[in-house]
């Protein structure tokens, strides 16, 4: 048959030739029809009009106007890559997920994203980033859809719409927060203070990252592990950056901004060409799963709250190689779709309330914004494992399938897809306890704390970090019109440490406030601060 086409690199590009639509030797119509001109449309005479009867240029002006795709909700900027995950072994014990195998080899997709830009907007925005990695595994298509920070603005899914509308551009205007008014998002985090830890994480270093390569990526919520023998832990995935975590200063970023705002995909995309593999090695933090669902005092379904390094530490299962930029960013990239439901044998979700909340959310957004529920199919979503489902029919159905009984049980086509016995290695339903009740909108007491790990992140920090952070505050408030709303986040600030607040309201020229929370015994935690990892020479 005919190869699979090259990338301009002369990379094997793994799509099938058949939906290439780039076979032939002539130009032609999408139905096959050979044209020997593109250039001019049919006319009647020399001058005109155009003739409603030229096809060609109908097809060729209509297709054109309906290339785009909406962009996605959240995480609209992003770059992508091809890699290899290949198992240590080690996590055996703890999973029955064949990936974990001991040197097993599944190929990977990441894409790295800001949250909060549109598509074409600058890459070194003081924002989260995404780091979300679809696992082409031997037993079905795992989705590890992370974050470069570990915790998140909200404890509950339902209040996502709140939180992004806030973050979003002012909607009067549609200038993005970071070069204008800032008052919408700031109104929100000191309104619901639940969001200052990620809100300091965004003001740390950690939110202008020097390149995507030198980032950690975090599961955030708790997930569950199950092993051959049915039994459970909980555990909380890390990605560790070989390179070390590094950023930029912020004076750096505004200037880049301006001068390169594709440094990031620009960065990634340019190593993997040299060779200079990116790599990660994924991690485990794993606690009992025990009926409280907590460690050492730590809520473990509170996605607010992280558990320190040094009271858990990180158990490397496996690494991550990038090796191979995509050769098409729409069919790759833009198409991808990600989504934490798909999750394999061995690999299971927890109770967090956010978690819960995005299990809906992502394939629900997917079906408008790739047009109806066949994006399984596109090349880049397609699991590399054998697909046999009672799925028919549907916008943008490619698949030819056969039989006449999608259906169970049936007599017409010897019962399949569900043939006599046991497949081998099914999916492990586990068996978690759930409240009897449905308890009204409730939420437990321990997700109450909202201050204790923010102090704890500014404590960690070293004095250079807390500078940083002390400048970015001022100058993010220094963007909010609003006086009472500089005023909340001040009061935010004095809850989190009164010499942050000091600094901050000095350079706002505001009086400080003092504390309305007690802090309690708070233990900083080295894992957190960057500083003491050098910059690599490569
Ligand atoms: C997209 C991470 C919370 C809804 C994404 C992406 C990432 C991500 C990495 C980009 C995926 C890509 O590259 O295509 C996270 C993390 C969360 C979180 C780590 C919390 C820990 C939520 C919540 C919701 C949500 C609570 C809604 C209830 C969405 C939607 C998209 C998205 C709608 C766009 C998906 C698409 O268009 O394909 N998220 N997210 N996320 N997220 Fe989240």
């Amino acid at each position: 048959g005919t190869p699979a086409p090259m990338s301009p690199t002369g990379q094997d590009t793994g799509i099938d030739p058949a939906l290439n639509a780039q076979g032939g030797e002539y130009l032609t119509t999408a139905h096959g029809a050979r044209r020997s001109e593109t250039d001019r449309s049919l006319k009647a005479g020399t001058r005109g009009p155009v003739l409603l009867q030229d096809h060609h240029f109908r097809e060729k002006i209509s297709h054109f106007d309906h290339e785009r795709i909406p962009e996605r909700v959240v995480h609209a900027r992003g770059a992508g890559a091809h890699g290899v995950f290949r198992g240590y072994g080690t996590a055996g014990r703890i999973s029955s997920a064949a990936l974990f195998g001991k040197d097993v080899e599944t190929p990977v997709f990441v894409r790295f994203s800001t949250v909060l830009g549109s598509r074409g907007s600058a890459d070194l925005a003081r924002d989260t980033r995404g780091f979300a990695t679809k696992f082409y595994t031997s037993e079905g298509t795992w989705d590890l859809v992370g974050n470069n920070m570990p915790v998140f603005f909200i404890q509950d899914a339902i209040k996502f719409p709140d939180v992004i509308h806030a973050g979003k551009p002012h909607p009067d205007r549609e200038i993005p927060q970071a070069q204008s008014a800032h008052d919408t998002f700031w109104d929100f985090v000191s309104l619901h203070t639940e969001a200052q830890h990620h809100a300091i994480w965004n003001m740390s270093d950690r939110g202008i990252p020097r390149s995507f390569r030198t980032m950690e990526g975090f599961g955030v919520h708790t997930f569950r592990l199950v092993n051959d023998e049915g039994r459970s832990v909980l555990v909380k995935f890390h990605w560790k950056p070989k390179l070390g975590v590094h950023s930029v200063l912020w004076e750096e970023a505004q200037i880049t901004n301006g001068m390169d705002p594709d440094i990031h995909r620009r960065d990634l995309a340019d190593a993997i060409e040299a060779g200079a593999y990116p790599e990660w090695e994924l991690g485990v933090q794993v606690f009992e799963d025990n009926e409280e669902q907590t460690f050492e005092g730590i809520d473990l379904l509170d996605p607010t709250k992280i558990v320190p390094e040094e009271l858990a530490p990180v158990e490397p299962v496996g690494l991550m190689t990038l090796n191979r930029n995509p050769s098409n960013f729409f069919a790759e990239t833009e198409q991808v779709a990600f989504n934490p439901n798909n999750l394999v044998r061995g690999i299971d979700v927890t109770n967090d309330p956010l978690l819960q909340g995005r299990l809906f959310s992502y394939l629900d957004t997917q079906l408008s914004r790739l047009g109806g529920p066949n994006w399984i199919q596109l090349p880049i979503n397609r699991p590399h494992a054998p697909v046999n489902d009672m799925l028919r029919d549907g916008m943008h159905q490619t698949a030819v399938h056969s039989g006449v009984a999608p259906y169970h049980p049936n007599s017409l086509d010897g019962n399949n897809p569900f043939p006599a016995g046991e497949p081998a290695r099914p999916f492990i339903d586990f068996p978690a306890p759930v409240a009897a009740s449905v308890k009204e909108r409730a939420r437990p007491v321990s997700f109450e704390d909202h201050f204790s790990q923010v102090r704890m992140f500014w404590l960690s920090m070293s004095d250079v970090e807390k500078e940083h952070i002390a400048q970015a505050y001022t100058f993010e408030l220094g963007k909010c019109f609003e006086q009472s709303i500089r005023e909340r986040q001040l009061q935010c600030l004095a809850n989190i440490d009164e010499k942050l607040c000091a600094v901050v309201a000095e350079g706002l020229g505001m009086p400080a406030p003092g504390p309305t929370v007690k802090h309690s015994e708070v233990r900083p935690s080295p894992a957190l601060s960057q500083v003491g990892k050098e910059w690599p020479t490569d």
